[in-house]
């Protein structure tokens, strides 16, 4: 089957400490666990849409170490087409290390590896998989230049959407032009933007600065708060409220979203953005109850069948 949603991205091996708060600067806390588990802002995405029934395909790069077999054998359980999952040798694979606090907030220091090895000569070696696509996602964990080669291969074949994540500062704004939709969170777009703080009394002034960067459509997800929406056609923000719940967890959050919202375009794209997004809130919602990233996604059985219809 030719994978529908494509993601161009990162994998990382997450080294995640749960503690009852952030350390401060100089400080040793005594957390209360320890997890490793698999990650990345594309994987998880990937996983997010593989397990609500989408047929994925991942682009990526690991490293030499046996963890990067493990991940490629969880990729392969969820039906994640692997064959551009390329191992580099002599490269660690990406590593994320994380602090999850009592309240369910995250905080990450990533280290890059394998992803700075993923290469646009290696996008071109999946044009049929990235041109076959209805959706693209790709984030910000691997070389820009790789991204927007993907975004240029992809060009008239599908919606692409690029997560700004993490943020990064003055990046080509090119890459806000070839890609569909952007999404960010607060503080990613407080950094993309500049404004500070993002708030939902200044959501606007924010989703007017993103079109006037070369955006075509943007939404920024807000935690609790839901996500809004604003478009070159409908500048106006649009905001879509979730079901207020206790986090236990919020990382990968965004990436069930994004990942929701790739699988959403993908197989119902009769629907209009607003409901989209409503429905992938909802997935995400599902994923900060659970601790983790992959196992915290929903699956499509564990959700409500009216999700899918
Ligand atoms: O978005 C969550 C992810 O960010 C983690 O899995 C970690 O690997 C970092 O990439
Ligand atoms: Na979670």
């Amino acid at each position: 089957m030719t994978p529908k949603i494509v993601i161009v991205g990162s994998c990382m091996i997450d080294f995640t400490c749960f503690s009852p708060r952030l350390p401060k600067p100089g400080e040793t806390i005594v957390g209360t666990k320890f997890e490793r588990k698999y990650g990345g802002k594309g994987g998880n995405q990937c996983i997010t849409a593989a397990k609500l029934g989408g047929s994925t395909a991942l682009i990526a790069s690991l490293g030499s170490e046996s963890f990067a077999q493990e991940y490629l054998e969880i990729l392969k359980k969820e039906n994640v087409d692997t064959s551009h999952v390329k191992i580099q040798k002599d490269k660690h694979s990406g590593i994320a290390h994380i602090t999850v606090t009592e309240d369910g907030e995250n905080s990450i220091v990533i280290v890059l590896g394998a992803n700075e090895s993923l290469t646009p000569e290696h996008v071109d070696s999946a044009v049929d998989v990235i041109k076959s696509a209805s959706v693209l996602l790709c984030q910000f964990e691997i070389p820009l230049e790789t991204t927007l080669h993907a975004l240029k291969l992809h060009r008239g074949h599908g919606f692409s959407i690029i997560n700004g994540a993490p943020a990064l500062k003055n990046f080509d704004p090119e890459i806000l032009k070839l890609s569909d939709l952007f999404c960010v969170n607060e503080t990613e777009a407080e950094v993309t933007t500049g404004i500070q703080p993002v708030n939902l009394s200044n959501i606007q002034q924010v989703a007017d600065k993103l079109l006037a960067m070369g955006c075509n459509a943007i939404i920024l997800t807000l935690g609790p708060l839901g996500a809004v929406y604003a478009s070159k056609a409908n500048r106006n923000v649009t905001r879509i409220p979730v079901t207020k719940v206790h986090p236990v967890d919020t990382t990968g959050a965004g990436d069930a979203f994004l990942g929701a919202l790739a699988y959403f375009k993908a197989y119902h794209s009769h629907l209009a953005m607003d409901e989209c997004i409503r429905r992938a809130c909802v997935v995400a919602t599902q994923s900060v109850l659970k601790f983790g990233t992959h196992a915290s996604f929903p699956s499509r059985s564990d959700l409500p069948a009216d999700l899918f219809m």
